[in-house]
């Protein structure tokens, strides 16, 4: 590794302002009570068990990771392919520092992960990069179909899976229209995948900077 690649963070992303993050932390744990008491959650509870009528708590079942923040570019310190081009995007460049106001839309649940789907604006598409959608294993999703925040992970369970069950939810035509909560309509989509539209998308100042390990 030369210095130049020495120099490209782990990854590059919006991170949420900290008192924000504490409010979307409640949030989710909210939305998470709630799901676990619901008859229909319950119907599904093998799901997330692997066995019929063992109780499950989702406030236990996933585990908190670092600071929120919305990846846009996985760079692995240069390693991950595209890197560096992505480094020296001018959008990148000169957006690098500045604030943002980041729209959160929805909640998601799977037996691997729980995250929040963020919507992107045509100026935050700038930052986002062009093959990040190309993991789907469906038809094409709209460039930022990815975006999310990562809420939690169950036991051994990498972050990365969360934009990858995002995109699954993405990809399938229609669910099953639950309930409306409080919060927005909740659908199920099967094996365990829960997406919980907001009726309010949570708006948080963000921060478009980098981070290393
Ligand atoms: P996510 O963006 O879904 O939260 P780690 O700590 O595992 O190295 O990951 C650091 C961040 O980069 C996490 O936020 C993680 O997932 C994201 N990430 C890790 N690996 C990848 C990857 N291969 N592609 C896209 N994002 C990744």
């Amino acid at each position: 590794g030369s210095l130049e690649e020495m120099s490209l963070p782990l990854y590059f992303g919006w991170f949420l302002l900290s008192s924000i993050q504490d409010k979307v932390r409640c949030t989710s744990m909210d939305f998470l009570k709630t799901l676990d008491t619901l008859e229909a959650f319950k119907k599904h509870l093998i799901d997330f068990t692997g066995k019929a009528e063992k109780e499950v708590d989702l406030e236990q079942y996933f585990q908190a990771k670092g600071t929120l923040h919305c990846t846009t570019m996985f760079c692995n310190y240069g390693k991950a392919e595209g890197a560096k081009e992505y480094a020296q995007n001018p959008a990148v460049k000169d957006l690098y520092g500045s604030a943002f106001e980041l729209s959160l839309s929805a909640l998601f649940v799977t037996p691997r992960t729980v995250g929040a789907r963020v919507s992107l604006s045509e100026e935050q598409l700038l930052l986002w990069p062009a093959d990040a959608e190309k993991a789907a294993e469906s038809a094409p999703l709209p460039l930022g179909s990815r975006a999310h925040v990562t809420l939690g992970c169950a036991e051994g369970v990498e972050p990365l899976q969360t934009g990858l069950d995002l995109l699954e939810i993405l990809a399938l035509p229609n669910g099953e229209l639950i309930e409306e909560m409080e919060l927005g309509s909740l659908t199920y989509y099967g094996e365990g995948r829960w997406l919980l539209a907001l009726r309010e998308p949570i708006c948080t100042p963000a921060c478009f900077s980098s981070f290393y390990d």
